[in-house]
């Protein structure tokens, strides 16, 4: 029998064994996946304006930076907020001290009627019913823990967040099962796509649990239809599993059709009563429409700041009604960018990004040559922007790009970029063309000038 120290050494050995292992797993998974191989590009050289000016522009970052003047302006105006006082007297003490772990109930009250507003005020959450987690990454994964083990999988309509492959399989073992959506119908949902994917689930004899949906659907960028809600209740309610409706981006909606949040549609078919309201969960958090992905919402000073933002009625309708405006011009700016290098995009009217596509710029129909377009934006246009193929989608030559997470003047140079690059390879094709064109015509002249000489042969020689 070994002694308490040798027990107590090999218990952290295996520890930290253990993590070791899972470290590099981690980051072979992470060099696996363009998404996070083009983050890892842009660390190594990040574009600045006066340091780094021909460095790699970050175009693969869904972050909303467009809003911080108002914010920082409500903190300058409320001070309280941030150095934990109330009515000028300090509350340090009481924040420092125990905490119900269920959260502040100033700021689940808070929160619950800013999501709320979000939703036109058609709808209401209620506090009991909310657990509050470190960001939406960790709300998925518990959930996925929650619902899901090994053996199980969730449909999830493709194209879909890359984020998703961690955050839902990584450390729950489940699967996902993709349903295959296409640019045909503007990659809607179908009723067929998502029996297809239930079907091939249990061909693959895994257990279907749910559904996973972004709405608005990050990396398209368009909110789902009512149709499609619609669908998505029905087929829940006839398998009998899971729906979980991601509506991180849903104060990113600038313009029409309006967003129809999955509770919505629950309330008007009345169904609160029901199974299936009990099996449909909203994952939210304030990392995109507030732009605070680094606040992890779940310490009490930072709730506590929160609470005294979100409850300020005249400043969330301000704040909601200025990103709108701001989001939209951004996307135009995109848009018309894109259009100048004679690129085109799905129409959108929400989210951080556009979903772009690049299909004629491909040498082929293929996902290698998704990859050799790429690499080429990344390294030699210098633009980290995320190919298709990372977010799963079936049809090459796609890519989503991100427009509010830098200046104006960097998207602006961002498109001078891309504009030239597209007139290179066209330079370069029309040449190739040419090049091809040229050798026909002389393989034309050469059969030609063979099948003459032959026939002149034949003519002498008969003669
Ligand atoms: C659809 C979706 N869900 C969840 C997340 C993660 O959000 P959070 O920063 O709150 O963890 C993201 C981030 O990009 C996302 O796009």
């Amino acid at each position: 029998m070994g002694s308490l120290a040798e027990a107590r050494k090999g218990n952290i050995w295996t520890i930290v064994a253990h993590y070791g292992l899972q470290l590099v797993l981690f980051s072979i998974r992470f060099a696996d996946s363009s998404y996070f191989l083009g983050w890892q590009e842009y660390e190594k050289n990040p574009y600045d304006e006066v340091k780094n000016p021909k460095g790699i522009i970050q175009m693969g970052l869904a972050e909303n930076q467009l809003c911080f003047d108002l914010l920082e302006s409500w903190l300058a105006k409320n001070p309280d907020a941030v150095s934990f006082k109330r009515e000028e007297q300090s509350i340090f003490k009481e924040l420092a001290l125990f905490q119900d772990y269920h959260g502040l109930p100033a700021f689940k009250k808070a929160l619950v009627d800013f999501m709320a507003e979000i939703r036109g005020n058609k709808v209401s959450f209620d506090t009991d019913h909310l657990v509050l987690t470190a960001g939406a990454t960790s709300a998925n994964e518990t959930l996925m823990f929650c619902l899901a083990e090994k053996g199980d999988a969730i449909l999830l309509p493709t194209p879909y967040y890359p984020g998703f492959d961690r955050d839902l399989k990584w450390r729950t073992g489940a699967e996902i099962v993709p349903i295959q959506c296409s640019s045909s119908n503007g990659f809607q949902i179908t009723e067929s796509a998502l029996e297809a994917a239930y079907q091939e689930a249990q061909r693959k004899n895994l257990r279907v649990k749910g559904v996973l949906v972004t709405n608005p659907s990050n990396p398209l960028g368009t909110t789902m239809s009512r149709n499609e809600l619609d669908l998505l209740v029905n087929f829940v309610t006839d398998k009998e599993i899971h729906l979980i409706s991601d509506e991180i981006y849903s104060g990113t909606v600038f313009s029409s059709p309006a967003f129809v949040s999955i509770m919505e549609v629950l309330k008007d078919r009345k169904l609160e009563n029901t199974q299936v309201w009990e099996r449909v969960h909203v994952v939210y958090s304030l990392s995109k429409d507030l732009g605070l992905p680094g606040f992890r919402v779940v310490s009490s000073q930072t709730q506590y700041l929160l609470s005294a933002m979100l409850s300020d009625r005249k400043f969330t309708k301000e704040y909601i009604s200025k990103n709108h405006k701001r989001l939209q011009k951004r996307q135009n700016k995109l848009v018309s960018g894109l259009e100048k290098a004679g690129i085109s995009c799905l129409e959108s009217n929400a989210g951080l990004f556009c979903w772009v596509d690049m299909r004629h710029l491909l040498s082929s129909n293929t996902f290698e040559a998704e990859m050799e377009l790429w690499k080429r934006i990344v390294y030699d246009v210098k633009l980290n922007i995320s190919p298709g193929s990372s977010c799963h989608c079936t049809e090459p030559g796609w890519f989503r790009v991100c427009f509010a997470n830098m200046s104006e003047d960097t998207l602006k140079l961002a498109m001078q970029r891309l504009k030239s690059f597209v007139s290179s390879i066209t330079i370069d094709n029309q040449t190739h063309q040419d090049l091809k064109n040229m050798r026909k015509k002389n393989r034309t002249k050469w059969v030609f000038r063979l099948s003459f000489q032959s026939f002149h042969d034949r003519e002498q020689g008969e003669r």
